[in-house]
Formats: C-alpha cells, structure tokens, sequence
C-alpha cells in the first residue's frame, strides 16, 4: 500500500492535517490504535483560539462550531475574595475565544475525513515507522505502509518520537508537583464566562461546554486518585475555592466523566528528522492553565500543510526544511504563558509566605494595570 503522507494518530493534529491535504489534493492514510467511539468521547480541551476557529471555518469543518460554540469576550480572574474580569473586547478588540469540545472538533473532523472518501483506520495494531532517512514507511497489523513523508501525530505517549535515533533530538522538560482533576457535569454553568481562581486551598478552574453542561478542574497532588475523590469530595471541594466571592453559588449536577491529568511541560527540538515530521502532543506539551494545546497542535498543522504542499507542488522542500523552526517560535512563546498562568495561580507547596505574597502581588498587577492584562489577553486568544 502507497499513500504520499502516512500520518500517526486520530487525535486533533493528525485528522485536521489529513483534512488539509486532501484539500490540496495530496492523499494520506491515519492510522490510530483506539477505536473511533474511543477518540471521539475523550474530554479534553475546551478553548479555541480565534486562529484555530478561522482555520476550522475555512477548512469548512466548522459549521456545528459556529453554530454550537460558544464565543467568550472575557475571562474572570477570581482571588483575594474578589473577581476580576479580564475584557478582551477593549484589550484585544476583534479578537475572542470559542469554547467548544475537542471531542466535538475530533468528530466534526472523522465525519468530514469520512465523507470525502479518506483513509482513516482505527483500532490498528503495533504501529511503528521504519526508514526515516530515505524511504519511510509504516508497519501495523502485518501490513505495510509505503509514503513519501510521515507525520507523527500521535500526542505524548506515542511512536513516533521514540524512534528518532537517539542523540538527534534536545528535550526540554519541567514536571509540576501538582496534577488537575477534571469533571464533566450535567448543570448549567453557573457563570457565564470562564473562572481561573487561586486559592489558599489550590487552583479551581469553573469552565463549560454548553448551556446545560458544565466542566470544572481542580488542582490535586500529583498523586492524587481518583477513588479518594468520591462525587461530595469533589463538589465541597469546588465550592470552598469556587464560592469566594459574595453572592456567587455553584450549582451542582450528575458528573458524567472525571480524569487526573499531569502537568507537564515538554519540548524536543528539532520537531523533524528525516522525511519524519512531529506535530501536535507528539513534539510538545504545555500544562492546561493556558488553554494552549490544541491550538498549538493546529497550528503545527497549518506551518506543515503549507510546506508539504510546496513539497508535492514543485519538489521544493525548502519549507519542510524550515517547518520545527517555523513552529518553535509559537511553541516556546506558549511555553512560557502556560508556565506564566500556572504559576500565577496554583499553590506550591514548597512557596513560603513571602512567595505567596509575590504571587498576590502580580495577581494584583495583572488586574489593575492595563499593560498586564493585554499580555494576558492577547496571548490567552493566541497570537496571529
Ligand atoms: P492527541 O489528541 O493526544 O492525539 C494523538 C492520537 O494518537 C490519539 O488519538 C492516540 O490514541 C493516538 N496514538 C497514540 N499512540 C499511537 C500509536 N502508537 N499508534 C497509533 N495511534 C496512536 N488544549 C487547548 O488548546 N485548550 C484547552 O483548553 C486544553 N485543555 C486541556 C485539558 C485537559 C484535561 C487535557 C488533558 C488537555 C488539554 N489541552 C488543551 C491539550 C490538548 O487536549 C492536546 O494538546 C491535544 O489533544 C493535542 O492534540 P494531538 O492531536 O497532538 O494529540
Ligand atoms: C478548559 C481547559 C483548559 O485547560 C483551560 O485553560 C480552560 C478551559 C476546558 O476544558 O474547558
């Protein structure tokens, strides 16, 4: 079998760029070892900037976004026993996010790939990719894939990266000593824009996906387990950093889905080896607190379509050459708010109270001087 780009894993990175290259008309194969129901209930991110929303839309993969997200013009910084709103509409003017489900943007994307006639298999075994240098191909299940180029889309955990020859790719790494515990829940949110809050007791993040379901996240240990968090832990737990401010009451509801997440940082450098190109998880990761992930992992994707089109187009692969430089600048800039936001809003256990008075502190800068909050605000919508 013969495809022109062979691509790892069904997560958001590898079906958008699989879309995108069927619409400049270069075939591909996705090959993901989960199944289809699998990837499309994993809950996950929530946020998209507007230049993930724009792509999504001009790919014509975005009308149930447009019609069900939901734009957000603000979010509330909550700390101090006080909210704080942080307008984008007079920082960032023109320029919001959309909340709406990966799971939604996974499944608008499988039913587009489907509907054009696209290669998309699931549940394939033992995925590997061989002949980086001249040649590559993909094996799994006893068959054999034969492409010019492979994307390794296939998140953290994957194949791809690992088969770089060792010694070819830095790693930059930091691990934090915390993890977040998200929910999804059947109750309508009880605010109307996103609640990043910072409390004596953690962080409590009160998010959404539409009017009737609502999502949440709290700071746990990084050991923390999901069988010590019955659903009346987790909901005392929320209200005690949620229901800080007079007058404000968190309604409660059937949680539906609940999962422990890490927070991590991760970078390897370069994105690229061979006719192998990372994009997506797969070559980088950002703790949540930014809402970057995804929104990097499209991204990624744009930079590699338009090189991989020059690169089918006229033979040119001086765009492909130049693709983990193009995407690292973005990258290493979101590594650094994700970093920021984290910092500015979890507790550390080992901060002492002269710590915890500088994070005050900035918290107060960041709410009160107009300087602060666009740096927020035009890296939270994500720059252009
Ligand atoms: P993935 O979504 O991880 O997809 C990789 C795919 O490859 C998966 O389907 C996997 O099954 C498959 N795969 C793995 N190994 C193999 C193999 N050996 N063979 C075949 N297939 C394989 N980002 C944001 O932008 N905004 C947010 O608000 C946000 N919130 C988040 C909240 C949480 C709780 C979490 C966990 C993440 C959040 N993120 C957020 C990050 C975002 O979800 C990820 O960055 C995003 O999923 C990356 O997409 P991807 O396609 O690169 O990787
Ligand atoms: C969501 C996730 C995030 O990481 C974030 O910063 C904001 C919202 C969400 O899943 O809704």
């Amino acid at each position: 079998m013969r495809t022109q780009v062979g691509i790892i894993g069904a997560g958001p990175a590898g079906l958008l760029l699989s879309h995108l290259l069927h619409l400049r008309g270069i075939s591909s194969v996705v090959l993901e070892k989960r199944s289809r129901e699998y990837v499309e209930r994993r809950v996950r991110a929530g946020v998209l900037e507007q230049g993930t929303v724009d792509t999504l839309v001009e790919a014509g993969v975005g009308e149930r976004m447009s019609r069900e997200g939901l734009p957000h013009h603000g979010i509330e910084l909550r700390y101090g026993g006080a909210g704080h709103r942080i307008p984008f509409e007079k920082l960032v003017p023109g320029r919001a996010i959309t909340v709406y489900g990966q799971q939604e943007v996974v499944k608008d994307l499988i039913a587009a790939r489907l509907a054009a006639g696209g290669d998309v298999r699931f549940e394939v075994e033992d995925v590997a990719v061989h002949s980086l240098e001249s040649e590559p191909y993909v094996t799994f299940g006893g068959e054999r894939l034969d492409c010019d180029v492979i994307a390794g889309c296939d998140g953290f955990h994957g194949v791809s990266r690992p088969s770089v020859p060792e010694g070819v790719l830095s790693v930059f790494e930091r691990e934090y000593p915390f993890a977040w515990l998200g929910i999804l829940a059947r109750v309508a949110p009880s605010s109307e824009e996103l609640i990043y809050a910072r409390t004596e007791r953690g962080f409590a993040l009160h998010s959404m996906r539409s009017p009737t379901v609502s999502r949440f996240y709290l700071q746990v240990p990084a050991d923390a387990r999901l069988e010590d968090w019955p659903d009346e832990r987790i909901w005392a737990e929320l209200k005690e950093r949620l229901e800080t401010v007079p007058g404000f009451e968190l309604a409660t509801g059937e949680i539906t889905e609940r999962g422990i997440t890490p927070m991590r940082a991760f970078v390897t450098e370069p994105m690229q080896y061979g006719h192998l190109y990372l994009a997506g998880d797969a070559a980088h990761i950002v703790p949540p607190t930014g809402a970057k992930g995804l929104n990097l992992a499209v991204a990624d994707v744009r930079v590699l379509t338009e090189a991989l089109a020059a690169y089918f187009r006229d033979g040119s692969a001086e765009l492909l050459d130049g693709y983990s430089e193009a995407c690292l600048k973005r990258v290493w800039r979101a590594q650094h708010f994700s970093w920021w936001m984290t910092t500015l809003l979890h507790t550390f256990e080992e901060d002492d109270p002269y710590a915890r008075r500088l994070q005050l502190s900035y918290l107060d800068y960041v709410t009160s001087s107009e300087a602060a909050a666009t740096t927020l605000a035009e890296n939270y919508v994500g720059l252009p």
